[in-house]
């Protein structure tokens, strides 16, 4: 496909949204109260938001710069950017193809709980504040082999018709309808759940840091949620910045981006912890948390059926745009680089997923014994991905612009070749992409892994 026929996003509005499809996803509602629980609280919120803000934001605005400098997918783009003796640089393109699955084959079985439970809130069969009784519920539907697969082959059969029809037609229509409406019950759940009693305990829990529970462990987990929940450092942001109009302001499009994206996550947390503290559920209960609390804060109050089942399909539209974007990868690989048919590289993309997905859904009922260096497939595939390969793919993506591209080229890319009066705070982020961000990611990256 030559370059000025390629699909892209119709509007800036679009690309905003879109954008943040990505970003906002089950890595809000699900994965960061999860964390947050397990990790104590409010130090991991601290340690959290620093890293979104010195190492999730410039990596954001490189990764999508770079895209949208090469207008190619994750593994074209280095392949056109990078001096012809350097061409190595395309491994971190192959690096964001392999996280894609990683992250897809575990992400679509989480999806697969939310769709489940749309039906399960519709049947009124998950309206209880009993933790016992809550648990019980989960635990019955993720250790059941075929309800499991079953959920998580619909997830990836209907994002794999969506993405068949491309960009534009296909992932920005869907997107930019649903998010304001996920974000205005979260705000009605957030209300609820504070004005329960019991709500200050949880408020704190997520709001007065201990910081005694920061560990090397938890400093890694939060700098691998901040790479997950922004969708950096895989290629997904790549793909999508070749899919930027030039005229489009990256900084501040990134800048609302992760705003936005943390707002959702405050939310969340609001809506949850809470409630935690209020129905003595365990806050470090994981995986499970929010399948849990969310329909108690629901059932609490009136009209609770209606409002729980609106609240999964939300979360599962919210699932479907950073699934979209996650296959969009791979997709862009196949079809521009190997010059594949859309349909087909769609197809070859899912069934791989579809496979590999099997057994990260079984983890946690056939296969649950059955793990490597302590962790099941769920686990291990979450491990790889966010704590592995995205830490590594923003290392060498900082490395790459802040050696290789070189601060005329970013300067021009982020000034929108002298448009923008933005010059000073480009200068601001080359610097933190050449020097302290890697640096960052290194130490965080060898502390948590134990060398240091
Ligand atoms: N950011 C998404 C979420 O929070 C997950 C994601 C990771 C999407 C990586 C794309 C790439 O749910």
């Amino acid at each position: 496909m030559s370059q000025n026929t390629r699909d892209g996003f119709t509007s800036t509005f679009g690309v905003l949204v879109a954008t943040l499809g990505s970003a906002v996803g089950l890595g809000n509602i699900w994965k960061f109260p999860a964390l947050t629980g397990t990790n104590g609280g409010a130090g991991f919120l601290l340690v959290y938001l620093l890293a979104t803000l010195l190492v999730g934001l410039p990596v954001m605005i490189a990764e999508t710069m770079i895209g949208r400098a090469a207008r190619g997918d994750a593994v074209t783009s280095f392949d056109r950017l990078a001096p012809p003796n350097q061409k190595g640089w395309i491994a971190v393109g192959w690096m964001g193809f392999l996280a894609a699955f990683l992250i897809l084959a575990f992400y679509s079985d989480v999806a697969g709980w939310v769709y489940a439970y749309i039906f399960k809130a519709m049947s009124g069969s998950i309206a209880t504040t009993d933790p016992k009784a809550a648990e019980a519920i989960f635990g019955e539907l993720v250790s059941d082999p075929m309800t499991s697969l079953f959920w998580q082959w619909v997830v990836l059969g209907v994002a794999c018709c969506i993405i068949m029809f491309g960009v534009s037609k296909g992932i920005e229509a869907v997107t930019r309808r649903l998010m304001p409406l996920l974000f205005l019950l979260l705000v009605v759940l957030c209300v609820r759940s504070l004005t329960l009693s019991g709500a200050e305990q949880g408020l704190a829990f997520l709001f007065r840091p201990d910081l005694s529970k920061i560990t090397p462990t938890a400093i890694l987990t939060a700098l691998g949620l901040a790479f997950f929940k922004l969708s950096i450092g895989m290629g997904t942001m790549l793909t999508y910045g070749s899919y930027f109009r030039p005229d489009q302001n990256i900084p501040a499009t990134a800048m609302r981006v992760m705003l936005a994206d943390l707002t959702v996550s405050l939310l969340a947390g609001m809506a949850i912890f809470p409630s935690v503290f209020a129905f003595g559920f365990e806050p470090a209960a994981g995986p499970s948390l929010v399948f849990m609390t969310i329909p108690a804060v629901f059932t609490s109050m009136p009209g609770g059926t209606v409002f729980m089942t609106i609240f999964f399909i939300l979360t599962a539209i919210a699932s479907l745009g950073a699934i979209l974007s996650l296959l969009e990868v791979p997709v862009a690989i196949l079809s521009e680089r190997f010059h594949v048919n859309r349909k087909a590289a769609s197809l070859m993309a899912t069934v791989g997923i579809g496979l590999l997905g099997v057994p990260a859904t079984l983890s946690f009922g056939v296969l649950k014994d059955f793990t490597i260096g302590g962790l099941n497939s769920f686990d291990l595939f979450d491990f790889l991905s966010s704590n592995a390969l995205m830490p590594l793919g923003g290392i060498l993506l900082c490395l790459f612009v802040g050696w290789v591209y070189g601060p005329q080229r970013t300067e021009q890319q982020l000034t929108n070749h002298g448009a923008l009066t933005n010059r000073n705070q480009v200068r601001a982020i080359f610097f933190l992409l050449r020097y302290l961000t890697p640096l960052l990611i290194i130490l965080v990256l060898l502390h948590g892994l134990k060398v240091i």
